[in-house]
């Protein structure tokens, strides 16, 4: 399936540049793959080994949010506790999220404990083989069902992740700022992907823009797409992708309090609904638009210390700027979640929350 309509584009290659490049990919590829856990190689899928869809799955949703050097240890771990998409169905999703902290965007977290019970419940354990049934899964968007469907099960899809945009728009110089280029620049993608070896041609261009391509300094001497390369051809390479220059992301303010009792800190679950939702934390005010008085929304009255220093952590859509308050008591006799410190790392604390436990304890 491809969703892209074809569009006549002036830039478009003709066939016949098309199946050079193509072939100029592919051959690259099969000297060049970068050797990556869940990926089968090139000769061996040429022999015939098919790509397990549970492993690629996982590495795909985590690759979404970093890189793979971050990725790799949280995928082995994964698969090491949860051989299949069925076990990973049946966990604790506890688990499951505080496996994922340190990977970031936990509403993934929940989407793959959601879609791996989908696919247990109602499609007896084999992920579906089609594009189109792809997408439909919870937390599979364009780019997974795309990705998916080509490298389990060949399906010649259009596979357009970040580093895929910066090649094709090199390529064929789109002058056109993203994100309004972005329908132009799907639909030259579409025309160059590959109806054979659909598998491998997507992770070849995700490689050639992970490790050729690349952002600053691009290696086109390198490149199995330099004599196609318009961007190359003209000097400009790093001119492209041209971008509507982003507006600046909104400040929040809040604080959260840190309540130290002997060698433990006093946490709470957070709400499912939200940021960082069924994640452990550290109890604080809402995250608003300008500061306010904290110290109305401190888990109890005690003899609150600001902090010095303040938290700056970056969300999606927000800039968070944090106070950390920290108080002791002699005894864990509040209500709520008491963590020896020695063993803080079982509560797998989001990141931006052991940044307020480094900051309470300096
Ligand atoms: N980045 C994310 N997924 C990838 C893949 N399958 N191949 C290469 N780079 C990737
Ligand atoms: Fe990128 Fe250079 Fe290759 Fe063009 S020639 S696709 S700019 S690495």
């Amino acid at each position: 399936m491809n969703k892209t309509p074809a569009i006549k584009s002036p830039k478009a290659k003709t066939e016949r540049q098309r199946s050079a490049m193509r072939r100029d990919l592919l051959a690259w590829y099969d000297d060049s793959a970068r050797a990556l856990p869940w990926r089968v190689r090139p000769e061996d899928r040429a022999r015939g080994v098919a790509a397990d869809p549970y492993a690629v799955w996982l590495s795909e949703i985590m690759l979404q949010q970093t890189t793979v050097p971050h990725a790799t240890p949280y995928w082995e771990k994964f698969l090491a506790r949860f051989p299949t998409v069925t076990d990973l169905a049946r966990a604790n999703r506890d688990e499951v999220l505080a496996m994922w902290a340190g990977l970031g965007y936990y509403a993934r977290a929940r989407n793959l404990h959601k879609c791996a019970g989908v696919i247990a419940d109602e499609h007896g354990g084999a992920f579906p083989n089609t594009e189109a049934a792809l997408l439909k899964l919870p937390g599979i968007g364009l780019y997974t069902a795309a990705t998916l469907a080509a490298i389990c099960f060949d399906e010649a899809t259009n596979i357009v992740d970040g580093n895929v945009e910066r090649v094709i728009s090199r390529i064929f110089a789109l002058d056109n700022p993203l994100p309004k280029a972005r329908r132009e620049l799907r639909a030259l993608a579409a025309t160059l992907a590959a109806p054979k070896r659909a598998g491998d041609y997507g992770q070849a261009l995700m490689d050639l823009g992970a490790t050729v391509c690349t952002p600053r300094s691009p290696k086109c001497g390198d490149c199995p797409w330099q004599r196609h390369c318009a961007a190359n051809a003209a000097g400009t390479q790093t001119d492209y992708p041209k971008k509507i220059k982003k507006a600046k992301l909104p400040i929040r303010y809040g604080a959260v309090f840190v309540l130290r009792a002997g060698g433990a800190v006093m946490l709470e679950r957070r709400d499912d609904e939200g940021l960082l939702g069924g994640m452990m934390g550290f109890p604080g005010t809402a995250w608003g638009e300008r500061p306010e008085d904290p110290l109305a929304s401190a888990p109890c009255a005690r003899n609150w210390e600001l902090c010095a220093g303040e938290l700056r952590h970056i969300f999606t859509h927000f800039d968070l700027r944090l106070s950390v308050y920290r108080a002791e008591i002699p005894a864990p006799t509040q209500d709520g979640i008491w963590a020896p410190l020695a063993d803080i790392k079982r509560y797998a604390l989001p990141t931006v929350m052991t940044k307020a436990l480094t900051l309470s304890q300096k």
